[in-house]
């Protein structure tokens, strides 16, 4: 075992699979009389996507999304590979300063920004930042007049996305020149174009486009007087096995784009801000069926007096099918099952005593009846206590997290690969140079 930030991180060799680990991590918690559920963070994950980000988007400098999950390890990690961090308030900006991340490494990425936090950032130098509306720039002028502005531009409307952010964010071309004239007004700084193409793209091709756009604006800033020299691509990328698209297709598409619209001559600064593509496998769910419910069938067994109207489906099959409760849900780190069902599939820690299955739901810990995780699942029978498992569990999970009805919050342990432990974590780990923020 090792000590980062006072967190225990237990090394492991290339011979012990993730499964392999839960498995014994189970074990371990039944012989204690533990039942909660648990995450598994595997820290060699995060190296070996930042080594695949930096091998194949080169000029793009990752600043990693802290609102994805801010598990203060998962931080820590990327602070020391060296990426920079998207924060999108007063809490991100300080959790990454006490870290000793420096000023120059943070972009302020929220287009609307509450005006005490601004404050803070402009009493801690963190003077990149976007916008994307008028009221906006009349903010920034009297709170923080030397900020460096970006212009977030909305992107092209793209149905195959998990959360289309331009409904939200993002100037429409046709108030570019008007934006940027309020600015000029203003004395204010704009140095550059963001957006942000949606969370979780399946289509590559609205990057182009998107690039395409932020082209333009560069054009119409420099007739204006403005000498932009920064792009930030945004998040949107997806980074785990099994993904709807591959990381490399994106980062074909994007190196395409960026040649054809930024080449390197233009000497313009590249970055992103991924969170997803990050945070999403490195994080593995554990959790258990701490209670269970079979529904039988036919109806006489169950409603002899015809209490209750009957599902006539159910009435054909003799099959039972069960409800299970685990102790994690909606309310925990399933907070977008609504939107992301496809993401979430449990496997079982010990193998079944038998192959048949039976159509199950999941259901979680409180007592809200919204509380459903998956509402129909293929499973063979489970007992209490049986743990299972969800893999890529990282993004918008942990973050999401409450505490209704009381619930506990999974705790993280974390494992790492001996050979990235010892040549990139355990290096790179020295006392900082930090720079201290102030707390209020
Ligand atoms: C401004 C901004 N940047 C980056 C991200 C991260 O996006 P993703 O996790 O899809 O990479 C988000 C997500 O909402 C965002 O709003």
């Amino acid at each position: 075992m090792f000590q980062m930030d006072g967190h225990q991180i237990r090394i492991t060799h290339s011979r012990c699979s993730r499964s392999d680990i839960i498995a014994q991590m189970a074990r371990s918690a039944d012989q204690k009389g533990r039942d909660d559920a648990f995450f598994l963070v595997d820290l060699a994950d995060v190296v070996n996507n930042y080594r695949r980000w930096r091998r194949l988007l080169p000029r793009v400098t990752p600043f990693y999304a802290v609102k994805c999950n801010a598990d203060p390890i998962l931080l820590q990690v990327l602070s020391l590979l060296g990426t920079g961090f998207d924060c999108a308030s007063k809490g991100e900006i300080g959790t990454v300063l006490q870290m000793g991340v420096a000023p120059a490494r943070v972009v302020y990425a929220n287009p609307c920004k509450q005006i005490s936090h601004l404050k803070y950032a402009a009493r801690n130098n963190i003077d990149l930042m976007t916008f994307d509306n008028e009221a906006e720039l009349y903010k920034i002028k009297s709170t923080y007049p030397l900020a460096r502005l970006l212009l977030r531009i909305a992107t092209p409307s793209n149905n195959d996305v998990l959360y289309d952010l331009s409904t939200k964010f993002g100037c429409h071309p046709g108030d570019v020149s008007g934006l940027l004239g309020t600015a000029k007004n203003l004395d204010l700084d704009v140095v550059g174009v963001s957006f942000h193409v949606g969370s979780g793209v399946e289509d590559p091709g609205v990057f182009f486009e998107s690039l395409r756009r932020a082209h333009l604006v560069f054009e119409i800033a420099a007739k204006m007087g403005f000498a932009l020299n920064t792009l930030d691509l945004g998040g949107g990328f997806y980074g785990h096995p099994g993904a709807p698209i591959c990381f490399e297709k994106v980062a074909a598409v994007l190196n395409k784009s960026l040649d054809t619209f930024f080449p390197l001559s233009s000497n313009v600064k590249v970055i992103a801000e991924p969170g997803r593509y990050f945070a999403s496998s490195a994080f593995t769910l554990v959790a258990s069926v701490i209670a269970k419910r079979m529904c039988t069938t036919p109806a006489e067994k169950t409603d002899p007096h015809g209490l209750a109207t009957l599902d006539p489906k159910k009435l054909s099959s003799d099959k039972p099918t069960y409800m299970y409760y685990m102790n994690d849900g909606t309310y925990g780190s399933f907070g977008l099952v609504h939107f992301e069902v496809s993401r979430f599939i449990p496997r079982l820690v010990k193998e079944p005593a038998s192959d048949v299955t039976f159509t199950s739901s999941l259901w979680g810990p409180t007592c809200d009846s919204v509380d459903c995780v998956l509402k129909e699942v293929a499973l063979p029978e489970l007992q209490i206590g049986d743990w299972f498992y969800f893999e890529n569990m990282g993004a918008y999970t942990i973050s999401l997290q409450s505490r209704f009805n009381g619930m506990p919050t999974p705790e993280c342990h974390y494992i790492c690969d001996e050979d990235i432990w010892k040549t990139v974590l355990k290096q790179r780990q020295k006392p900082m140079n930090r720079h201290r923020s102030e707390s209020t």
